[in-house]
């Protein structure tokens, strides 16, 4: 026997923590963070990556590179210093071994691309525009620029608006722009990038930091200085959050120290449209999937109806 159904019954039941960034849906704002969740297919022996909202892949250049020297990696109070020198497959391998395993699961794939010159990341966008499968581009502009003296694209306006530019043109895709907090100016940078078109804009990465063995009087790290994450540096992420989402109208992802559901909300009450979670993926491979389950039962508990309802959401007064 049937029964009529009143049109609500009719209505499929809203996903609280669906978002929508540069045109894209996550059914979550739960991405882990490039470097820290491989090429996500590592993780499959943990969980079923169907359930993030998406995640980012290790950063891409047109080759192959080996990265940095051990120890590359070395624990401080509160986070982790890592000087791994962006080894990763290159965007071939990537496209021909990873990404037809990828397209089993249900999630969002963001490539993150790299390069030490514009010609590089032009050449990492132009391969993957023609592979299925990839929803997005996250610009990693963290990187020195060899024609330019080695000057970071991230730490001069100027350099990311250019690097920023020529990406849009070549992309079939969005583009994200992962934000450097090394930079002097991090409200230019992020104008900057915004103007020259970028989809929206992540951030935090890492914070340039060094330790030193007091018996070798070696650094601790064999490139010496390296990149500082986790929680030891949530409270600046949030505060750059805060700050570039006064200024940007396209979307923020926020990045730093994240581990928990609650993590995540201050983020979100910053500014941020979705997070990333980084460091806390080596505690835990678990953490992320845990924080879509914590995120849920803070929006049942707290009568949140949309997660994006308390997105920007800080009270100053
Ligand atoms: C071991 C390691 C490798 C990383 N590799 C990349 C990378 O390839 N590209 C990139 O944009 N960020 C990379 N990051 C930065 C992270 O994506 C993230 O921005 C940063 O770790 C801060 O987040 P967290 O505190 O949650 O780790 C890496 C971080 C770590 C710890």
């Amino acid at each position: 026997m049937t029964f009529a159904q009143s049109p609500t019954e009719l209505q499929p039941p809203t996903n609280p923590l669906e978002v929508e960034i540069c045109g894209i849906r996550f059914k979550n704002p739960v991405l882990p963070a490039s470097g820290t969740f491989g090429y996500g297919l590592e993780f499959l022996p943990f969980f079923d990556i169907s359930h993030l909202g998406g995640f980012c892949t290790k950063g891409l250049s047109p080759k192959p590179l080996k990265g940095n020297p051990p120890p590359r990696i070395a624990e401080t109070a509160g986070g982790m210093l890592n000087a791994i020198g962006l080894q990763n497959v290159g965007v071939r391998n990537f496209i021909e071994e990873k990404l037809p395993k990828l397209r089993a699961y249900d999630t969002k794939i963001i490539a993150n691309v790299f390069g030490y010159s514009l010609d590089d990341y032009l050449e990492v966008i132009t391969a993957l525009n023609d592979a299925e499968g990839v929803a997005a581009y996250e610009l990693n502009v963290s990187c020195p620029n060899v024609k330019q003296g080695g000057t970071q694209f991230g730490n001069d306006p100027k350099l990311a608006a250019e690097v920023t530019e020529a990406a849009k043109k070549k992309a079939t895709r969005p583009v994200i722009v992962k934000l450097s907090p090394n930079a002097g100016d991090l409200l230019g940078v992020a104008r900057a990038v915004e103007s020259a078109g970028a989809d929206a804009v992540s951030l935090i990465n890492t914070i340039v930091g060094m330790s030193i063995d007091i018996y070798s009087h070696r650094p601790r790290l064999a490139f010496a200085t390296g990149g500082l994450s986790g929680p030891a540096i949530k409270p600046i992420a949030v505060r750059m959050v805060y700050e570039v989402s006064q200024v940007l109208s396209i979307p923020r992802i926020g990045i730093g120290g994240i581990a928990t559901a609650q993590d995540a909300i201050e983020f979100f009450l910053a500014g941020a449209t979705a997070v990333q979670i980084g460091t806390a993926n080596y505690a835990d491979p678990c953490a992320a999937a845990k924080l879509v389950d914590g995120l849920e039962a803070y929006c049942r508990t707290q009568k949140v109806a949309r997660i994006t309802d308390v997105v920007g959401a800080v009270k100053l007064k």
